[in-house]
């Protein structure tokens, strides 16, 4: 079961009733590293498509939107993010599969196609492509990005960008694009075990200066629909100093 693990593939177990099909995959997932696997069941009740969605993101710690388009397009940008800055790879456990109808199976074939893009980069140049829903019109080059998940709120890394936003996809709700170096490579490989959110790094500043560039002090404007703030040289400086110091600690700590 490693095997399409690794190397991200359809893999099916067969077995008659009772045979110990659950026990094995069970006994499977609970030996796969949290730090290259984001692992996701599904169960029955999750076959309906709105909750297959909503049973998805719940796992990344997300909120489902109410409709289902937006709820599936929630799901493959929580999914792009995990493979294209975490390096996470989804494994999908569906027990009683022989239940899932077409639609279902397209969704879970969608989760295994990153393995086209992202993987294939491997080895890590460092280079990540950041999307955007509008154009990032204040990023020049040379600007360093500091990311998080929208849904988790922890803290992705962060990145100095190395290209200007161009469209890569003008159907796409994230349209604009840019390419960035991760400055901390080390600290994004294993973000999820890293407890930095977008509190806990207001929480910790000492607030001698300001947290924004236009002088505000917390970061309550990426709750009401701001994609981004700029932030003050200090409040950067400690944020920077927070995610190199983890990695650090980590490392000392083995
Ligand atoms: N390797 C094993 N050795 C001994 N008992 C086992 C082993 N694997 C599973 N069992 C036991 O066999 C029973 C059936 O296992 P399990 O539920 O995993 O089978 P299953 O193939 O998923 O069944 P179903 O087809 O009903 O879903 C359980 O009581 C489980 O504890
Ligand atoms: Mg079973």
């Amino acid at each position: 079961m490693e095997y399409p693990a690794e190397r991200q593939l359809f893999a099916i177990i067969m077995g008659d009733c009772g045979t110990g099909k659950t026990t094995t995959s069970r006994r499977f997932t609970s030996a796969l590293s949290p730090e290259k696997y984001k692992i996701l069941y599904l169960s029955d009740s999750k076959l309906m498509p709105r909750h297959f969605y909503k049973g998805m993101l719940e796992q990344f710690g997300c909120e489902s939107k109410f409709y289902r388009s937006d709820a599936k397009r929630q799901l493959h940008r929580e999914i792009e993010f995990m493979h294209g800055v975490h390096r996470l790879r989804p494994v999908v456990v569906e027990d009683e599969a022989h239940l899932l109808d077409r639609e279902m199976l397209e969704e879970v074939r969608f989760l295994l196609n990153f393995k086209m893009d992202a993987l294939a980069r491997w080895p890590y140049s460092g280079i990540e492509k950041m999307h955007f829903a509008r154009r990032p019109n204040p990023v020049r080059i040379g600007d360093i990005l500091i990311c998080y998940g929208v849904g988790t709120t922890k803290l992705l890394g962060y990145f100095e960008v190395v290209s200007d936003p161009y469209i890569w996809d003008s159907t796409s709700r994230w349209s604009w694009e840019l390419e960035a170096k991760n400055l901390c490579p080390e600290y994004s490989e294993s973000w999820v075990t890293f407890d930095i959110t977008t509190s806990s790094i207001v929480a910790s500043y000492d607030h001698v200066h300001p947290v924004t560039n236009v002088g505000g002090k917390t970061l309550g404007a990426l709750q009401y629909g701001w994609d981004r703030i700029q932030l003050s040289d200090e409040f950067a400086r400690h944020v920077i100093e927070l995610i190199e110091g983890s990695v650090t600690s980590k490392k000392v700590n083995k």
